[in-house]
């Protein structure tokens, strides 16, 4: 299945199997690392998958791997991991292995190399069904997202977003849409704020997906505002 037609079907998996992917099989996924495309090239990445040994907190999501991914702390590096691990989220559907982003999980190693921990993505042999009908994605319309119910929007509906949130908003014009960030509220927590962020990169990975032609992301010189939101970039389809 191509990462296009798993947007439409992927779902979180919770469950699975104990038994750990053959060597083949986590190799094609390092490889596919390796391709994976930036939205900010200049950041550094780095994508390990480890065992549960590694991470704190796993008892809410037991699964035999996780990537756990470190960045550059730059402007736009959440953005970025969000981008960049959700195509990986695709990827791994697309080969019948299911997968769920883990917020909740701490390595225990906060840097590496002079990079942060930023997330953390748990997978493995899904022990649930791995995918769903359309109709079944429980998510905001296409309005509360964005200025006009455009539907090349869609795929940005269905993208995965930290309890669901789906905290961003869309301006579209003509093949530009500028994308807007949720503020955080005074009671947000660190960390969920910075998922806000993460979700925005999720986001963007769907609409980089099915334009990959013509997708290109730049700052636009003077984006109108959006009240209660502050604006993370543009994106050209
Ligand atoms: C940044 C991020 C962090 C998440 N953290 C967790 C988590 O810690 N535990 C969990 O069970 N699900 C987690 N999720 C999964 C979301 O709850 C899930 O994507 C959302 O409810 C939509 O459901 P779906 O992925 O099945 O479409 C996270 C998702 C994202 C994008």
């Amino acid at each position: 299945m191509s990462l296009k037609d798993v947007i439409s079907k992927r779902k979180s998996i919770r469950k699975y199997h104990s038994t750990c992917i053959d060597e083949q099989t986590l190799n094609n996924i390092q490889n596919f690392f390796l391709n994976v495309k930036p939205l900010y090239p200049d950041i550094k990445v780095n994508f390990d998958i480890v065992g549960k040994e590694h991470l704190k907190f796993t008892f809410s999501l037991k699964s035999p791997h996780y990537i756990v991914a470190y960045s550059e702390n730059k402007p736009g590096y959440l953005v970025n991991v969000g981008f960049m691990l959700q195509q990986v989220d695709l990827y791994l559907s697309s080969i019948g292995l299911g997968g769920c982003w883990f917020g909740m999980a701490q390595p225990a190693e906060k840097s590496v190399n002079g990079l942060e921990f930023v997330i953390a993505f748990a997978f493995g042999n899904p022990a649930e069904s791995l995918y769903r009908e359309s109709v079944d994605f429980k998510r905001k319309s296409l309005d509360k997202i964005s200025d006009v119910a455009d539907s090349r929007l869609e795929v940005v509906r269905l993208a995965p977003s930290a309890m669901n949130m789906q905290n961003y908003y869309f301006v579209t014009e003509d093949n530009t849409m500028h994308v807007y960030c949720k503020k955080p509220g005074m009671l947000t927590i660190k960390r969920l704020a910075k998922m806000y962020e993460i979700d925005i990169g999720i986001a963007l990975a769907h609409l980089y997906v099915v334009n990959s032609e013509h997708f290109r992301f730049f700052e636009a010189t003077n984006p109108k505002e959006v009240s209660g939101h502050y604006y993370v970039g543009s994106v050209e389809i």
